[in-house]
């Protein structure tokens, strides 16, 4: 079993003297540390350990009582720590723990001087934490528990460990969430089921909260209400599916006068398979991922709710799969969204802009402080940017600095692409206000991004297309096989450090 988000996942000492130890080492590696453990520096530079962040070497030692113990030296690099550095190392202890079935360890994050020992406390229980991470709830044997169950962590003196563990407790389960959603195969998780997930995550968030802090609450639009309320971008993806569509609207409202209003927009397709322009066969493969945009909301929302910042947020998902039914979206029909534009669909594949239109539009009319979107929108931003990167787009330079700042605190890769005014004419219909294609081959993540903007007008909005970070085929740092939970931390970043 992974280890579980609850407190006892965790018992924290602050005498760093009671858990056996495990050595973590700057370049050069700490000689005096080494010593205690009656370690040479050359024995561990003979093992091929190189002291980078994150590399880990497991030694062999006999304490003075006799008892043989598996300390473990991590590697600290030489350069300033950063959060990031912290997790990854943590990350990188648990593993090795793991598979040595050390059963304590205590990682001393002395050397993390810089960010503070509640910061860096936090970063080793984070890092642990998500490192941890297996999605085994499709697995038809439950598979040989883990060898870890329980953490020991050294605090040191002075530090306000359980209040550091609750905060990466909550980021930590905002991303195990949204990883879950993702993992989770499209045919047990409908858009039904993706509204009902987010109901249950922020219902017992709003369980948790103390009403003088604050109160998180949330509403679930069905195929009625989103007719009633004009949302026919989101209809129009969902017509060739015999599952209904659901809008979800999270809230996090602090009691106090909030200090901005930040709305959230996720993509919610629980499965992609392209409709009436069907996807190929490696096209469709992963589209399970494409409500990853969704999941880091709701994600987001569930840690938000906890860690009660004094900002109000909204967090708004629009779901549905995208199928090829008979009463499918054809191309060349037009729909009609919710701020009245009309939008010819001469690609039903390029599905994501017509719902997030909808998601955006209802946005923009509370008039916030910054509106953020998330979506698996494009192919073309992964052979632009790889699959370690999400591009950024937007129309306000100081949301898009406070965007990238965000990101850069969390460790999330982010890179600024344009909105270039000279493409924008690839998307004049002569049927509509808009198409939904651009006219060329090239630049598809940019009109994406020129067709989005369309449904913000002038407050300040920042699209992050995540189709490549979504989701990852190693096991590395913090992060394991499959989904990531790419953009919760940025979001809780972003929110939190308003
Ligand atoms: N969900 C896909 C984008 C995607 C592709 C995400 C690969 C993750 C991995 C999106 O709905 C899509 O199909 N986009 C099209 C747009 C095109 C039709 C303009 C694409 O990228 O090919
Ligand atoms: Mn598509
Ligand atoms: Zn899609």
């Amino acid at each position: 079993m992974p280890l579980t988000m609850s407190s006892e996942a965790f018992e924290i000492v602050t005498d760093p003297g009671a858990a056996s130890p495990t050595v973590a080492t700057d370049r050069p590696v700490r000689a005096g540390a080494l010593d205690m453990l009656g370690v040479s520096s050359s024995y561990l530079a003979a093992t091929g350990f190189d002291a980078s962040v994150g590399s880990t070497a497991v030694l062999a030692t006999t304490t003075s009582a006799g008892e043989q113990s598996l300390p473990i030296a991590v590697g600290l690099g030489d350069t300033e720590l950063s959060e990031a550095d912290v997790r990854k190392a943590a990350a990188a202890v648990w593993r090795a723990a793991s598979k040595v079935a050390s059963l304590t360890s205590a990682l001393a994050v002395s050397a993390a001087d810089d960010l503070g020992a509640d910061v860096a406390f936090a970063a080793v229980v984070e890092g642990m934490l998500l490192a941890s991470y297996r999605f085994t709830e499709q697995k038809g044997e439950p598979g040989d528990a883990d060898p870890l169950d329980r953490i020991v962590l050294a605090a040191p003196d002075g530090t306000d460990a359980a209040a550091a563990a609750a905060r990466a407790s909550a980021i930590a389960g905002g991303i195990a969430l949204a990883r879950d959603l993702v993992n989770r195969p499209a045919g047990a998780l409908t858009a039904t089921d993706l509204a009902a997930a987010a109901v249950d995550a922020i219902g017992s968030a709003a369980t948790d909260a103390d009403p003088d802090v604050g109160a998180a609450t949330v509403e679930v639009w069905d195929r009625e209400r989103l007719a009633a309320e004009g949302c026919g971008g989101l209809l129009g993806v969902n017509a060739g599916s015999t599952e209904p569509p659901a809008l979800v609207r999270m809230r996090w409202q602090p009691a106090g006068t909030p200090r901005a209003v930040i709305h959230l927009v996720g993509k919610g397709i629980t499965f992609d398979t392209g409709g009436l322009n069907l996807k190929s066969f490696e096209g469709m493969e992963w589209m399970k991922i494409d409500m990853g945009g969704a999941a880091a909301v709701i994600g987001a929302m569930s840690a938000i709710a906890r860690l009660a910042p004094d900002v109000a947020v909204v967090g708004t998902c629009c779901c549905t799969d995208n199928q090829p039914g008979p009463t499918a979206t054809k191309p060349g029909d037009v729909l009609r969204i919710r701020n009245g534009k009309t939008v010819e669909v001469l690609n039903t594949d390029a599905e994501g802009r017509l719902v997030l239109a909808d998601g955006l539009s209802l946005a923009v009319e509370d008039e916030p402080d910054l509106v953020v979107d998330l979506a698996t929108l494009t192919g073309a931003c992964m052979v632009a940017l790889g699959d370690r990167y999400a591009g950024l787009m937007g129309n306000d330079p100081a949301a898009i600095e406070r965007a990238l700042d965000a990101a850069r605190a969390a460790g999330e890769n982010l890179w600024h692409l344009p909105l270039p005014p000279e493409y924008r004419k690839q998307l004049d219909s002569d049927v509509a206000d808009l198409r939904n294609i651009g006219k060329g081959r090239y630049g598809g993540t940019l009109t994406a991004g020129l067709f989005l903007a369309e449904f913000v007008g002038e407050t300040p909005w920042v699209h992050l297309d995540i189709a490549g970070p979504v989701r990852t085929d190693a096991d590395e740092g913090e992060l394991s096989r499959g989904a990531t939970g790419f953009g919760v931390r940025t979001l809780v970043e972003l929110v939190c450090g308003w």
